[in-house]
């Protein structure tokens, strides 16, 4: 038995030098090397091309009077893009500008940017915002659909009108105000839409309806969109992230339209806005098509409803039960 191990030992021992030795000898190595320096240097031009991308690229962002969308203000600006600040409180968007044309944060030539408030969830007040938009620099060339609102309540409590409300923010005023700019670019035959929506618009949590539908209908109106704008070479980037750390659940509303008013746990412990916003950055200037911004666990959901929707749906129904019975105790 010992001869026999002993042997086994010394043909491992032959194989392992045998095969060091190909890899040596031949091209493997070099080739090995040849490949990373071509990926490193690869790399290396993608991020020297999205550091000057946005300099003097008209960049409109709604909802940047907070969370997100305050933080890609922020970013973009010290790109060097041309921004359109958007949001109901004009307060805070000038607050905003002058935080920024304050900050000397970039080398890059910066430009003071031009504010437009108004209502999304207003279908009247639309068409308005986006004629005030063209005016600010002739044109667009970024739209960034990022003001949103969130709900928490059980469907069976909701109010219709709750429903309407964020169908409302988070659908009809990214549509319609999307609507409102697309005739210039394509006149232009240039522009780019982006959407940022959540995980939650490609699967559906428990007591989140009306904001889980909302982004359902966005996800599934860009990525139509996106086909139909191809011919016109305008790009559309739909972003899903996971929790971020905003006052997103704060400002959420409760089934009878009320401020939710609570800062939750998930919300708390997600991503920083600030990285997050780098992200929408690269996605928008690599020119990607379905980003989705998040941890293994929200990923894997995303292939169960998919390939197990059985077992994702009694995930689901657990999850509901679980999180009633601590709503009644
Ligand atoms: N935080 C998260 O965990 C998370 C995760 C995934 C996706 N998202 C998405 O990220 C986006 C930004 O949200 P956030 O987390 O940054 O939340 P936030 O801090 O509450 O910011 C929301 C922004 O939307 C604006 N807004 C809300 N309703 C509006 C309306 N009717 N008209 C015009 N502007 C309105 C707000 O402006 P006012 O000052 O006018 O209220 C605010 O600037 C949303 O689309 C959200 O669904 C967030």
């Amino acid at each position: 038995m010992p001869t026999l191990e002993c042997s086994q030992h010394r043909r491992k021992g032959l194989l392992k030098m045998r095969v060091m030795d190909f890899a040596t000898s031949t091209a493997i190595l070099p080739l090995l090397f040849g490949c990373v320096g071509i990926f490193s240097l690869f790399k290396l031009l993608q991020h020297m091309r999205i550091k000057t991308y946005f300099q003097n690229v008209v960049v409109v962002i709604t909802g940047s009077t907070s969370g997100l969308g305050l933080e890609c203000a922020k970013i973009f600006y010290a790109a060097g893009a041309k921004l359109v600040l958007c949001g109901r409180d004009r307060e805070a968007l000038e607050d905003l500008t002058k935080e920024l044309t304050a900050s000397q944060v970039t080398k890059v030539q910066t430009h003071k940017p031009f504010m437009v408030s108004f209502n999304l969830a207003d279908p009247k007040a639309i068409v308005g915002a986006a004629e005030e938009i063209l005016q600010c620099f002739g044109h667009v060339d970024v739209l960034i659909n990022n003001a949103g609102i969130s709900y928490r309540g059980t469907i069976t409590d909701t109010t219709i009108d709750v429903d309407k409300t964020v169908m409302e923010t988070n659908y009809f005023g990214p549509v319609a105000l999307t609507k409102a700019l697309l005739p210039s670019m394509i006149k232009r035959r240039k522009g780019h839409i982006v959407a940022i929506s959540s995980i939650q618009g490609k699967i559906s949590i428990p007591f989140r309806s009306a904001y889980s539908a909302s982004k359902h209908a966005a996800q599934a109106f860009f990525d139509c969109l996106r086909a139909e704008m191809k011919q016109y070479e305008i790009e559309v980037t739909v972003i899903s992230p996971g929790y971020i750390r905003t006052n997103l659940s704060l400002n959420a509303v409760t089934a009878d339209g009320s401020r939710y008013g609570v800062m939750d746990k998930t919300t708390a412990q997600g991503r920083s806005a600030e990285e997050v916003a780098q992200d929408v950055l690269t996605a928008v200037g690599k020119k990607q098509k379905d980003v989705i911004l998040a941890d293994l666990v929200p990923c894997l959901a995303i292939y169960l409803r998919t390939l197990a929707p059985g077992i994702f749906f009694s995930l689901m129904a657990s999850r509901a039960r679980k999180e009633q019975k601590s709503k009644d105790s």
